[in-house]
């Protein structure tokens, strides 16, 4: 880690950013929303001139709020309030608030919200981007608070994640349904977009290769982790005259829509046909039939996430990482096998 020189003033790094001490001080301490491009440029005259404020006096200067932002993309879902609680007590234990936006998954939203966060100088932003959230995660890593992602990361910012390896527990889904014997497995797949959703769907599809089944391409169906899309993707698929036994929904509210669906036509699970889900929101287990599903450690995702933020804020961590946690199959009704 580079120590700097004293001897360089806020001032040497204005002229050479050519901005205002104003400025500068003003994207230094978080409390200016600027284009990525002028806080590049005045990060590069900072690296350049290697300026280090003088400890106390930016310990004097610097007001810490004490807080950080978390951005989620749909409060209604039950994962989401899961993943608030993981954050919210590691957070309260370190003394710092949490100020929860729920942004629908809109990017205007995402991009509202960030601003907001920004001018309310939190000490750092928890972020879970929705299926087109990439131009709001370049802005992210643009601005000087520390920022790291949860749930879903992203290709292009260099930022720290904490995910669950969504690859690894698609595959535990469709290995258990092989394993009771369907061969016909539907796939109603999450947001294209959507990091979560791209892995899931990888790991449906290699795992029929490494077994050496065939995908039925009239058996995929894309949503958008609602009930309503899961609902109506197990509709179509019903009216779509294809024979099916089985189906990997790639979260629980989806599955839990495609079960009212199926019900609703008629049909016997796990009779007729098995469904697992992703998750294991609360709900799951009480569902009827309940729910064989993927289980992501939600809370302790959502109190590494955290952990890794507040390491940035105190300058403790200054790397990019990635936190990957492992899945766990929750076998329940739905899939008929015995339950675990
Ligand atoms: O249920 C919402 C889904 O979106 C979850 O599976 C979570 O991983 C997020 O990606």
């Amino acid at each position: 880690m580079k120590y700097g020189k004293t001897t360089i003033t806020i001032k040497d790094v204005a002229r050479a950013a050519g901005v205002s001490i104003a400025t500068v001080s003003r994207i230094l301490n978080g409390s200016a929303v600027v284009s990525g491009e002028l806080a590049a440029r005045v990060a590069a005259a900072v690296d350049e001139l290697e300026y280090r404020p003088n400890a106390v006096a930016r310990a004097l200067k610097e007001r810490k709020s004490r807080s950080i932002g978390l951005i989620i993309p749909d409060i209604e879902n039950p994962f989401f309030p899961a993943l608030v609680r993981g954050v919210e007590d590691a957070a309260r234990q370190h003394g710092y608030a949490v100020i929860l936006c729920n942004s629908d998954g809109k990017p205007a939203e995402e991009e509202r919200y960030i601003q907001f966060l920004f001018s309310k100088q939190v000490d750092g932003i928890l972020f879970i981007g929705g299926a087109d959230s990439e131009g709001n995660l370049e802005l992210l890593s643009a601005l000087p608070t520390p920022v790291v992602t949860l749930d879903r990361r992203s290709a292009a910012a260099k930022l720290s994640a904490v995910v669950c390896d969504n690859y690894q527990g698609a595959m535990l889904a469709v290995k258990h349904l092989i394993g009771l014997g369907r061969r016909q497995i539907a796939f109603i797949g999450g947001p294209v977009q959507s990091s979560s959703a791209i892995d899931r769907r990888r790991g449906f599809f290699d795992t029929h290769s490494q077994q050496r089944l065939p995908v039925n391409e009239r058996l995929l169906f894309v949503g958008n982790y609602t009930f309503d899309s899961g609902y109506k993707a197990a509709i179509a698929l019903i009216d779509g005259q294809q024979s099916f036994d089985a189906i990997f929904a790639a979260n629980d509210m989806m599955a839990i829509g495609a079960i009212e669906a199926l019900t609703e036509r008629g049909l016997k699970i796990p009779d007729d046909v098995a469904v697992v889900g992703y998750d294991d929101i609360r709900m799951a287990g009480w569902y009827k039939p309940a729910l064989t599903t993927v289980r992501q450690p939600v809370y302790d995702m959502g109190s590494a996430a955290v952990d890794i933020l507040l390491k940035q804020i105190t300058g403790a961590e200054t790397s990019v990482c990635e936190q990957k946690f492992g899945p766990e199959l929750i076998v329940r009704k739905s899939s008929g096998a015995k339950e675990g």
